[in-house]
């Protein structure tokens, strides 16, 4: 289905990202909402999943990321904080490194339909919820 089709089809909805410009693994950034406080996450692939998180480090709760995009450890097995270097489990968020070992980030409600990552939810409520 042409991009400009699949649009037309979920309307009002949010689409985070398309599953074609999501490497496996990859990671990719997203902020939803306006104003001073946006949702600001990224998404994770791995396996076929895709999964997503708030971008917001529960050590300290500094984003994770120093590069645009760019969210995984080297080997691409688990997720890091640029900050201090926690390690995340990409399937749970659980740290299993780090800081802040046994803590976790915070899951966004996502689902995927016809190629494309959808916010699975009220945005505002949800960006509310993770400010
Ligand atoms: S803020 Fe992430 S490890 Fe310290």
């Amino acid at each position: 289905m042409p991009r400009g089709d699949l649009v037309r089809f979920i309307v009002n909805e949010i689409v985070l990202c398309y599953l074609s410009d999501l490497n496996d693994p990859g990671t990719r950034a997203f902020t939803v909402g306006e104003g001073d406080w946006p949702l600001r996450g990224f998404l994770v692939r791995q396996g076929g999943e895709v999964r997503a998180y708030v971008n917001r480090c529960p050590h300290a709760g500094h984003p994770l990321n120093l590069r645009p995009d760019e969210f995984l450890a080297p080997d691409h097995s688990l997720i890091v904080c640029n900050s201090h270097g926690a390690m995340f489990e990409i399937q749970s968020g659980r740290c299993v490194a780090g800081p802040c070992v046994g803590a976790s980030l915070e899951r966004v409600p996502i689902r995927v339909e016809a190629g494309a990552v959808l916010l699975d939810g009220d945005p505002e409520a949800l960006a509310r919820l993770y400010a």
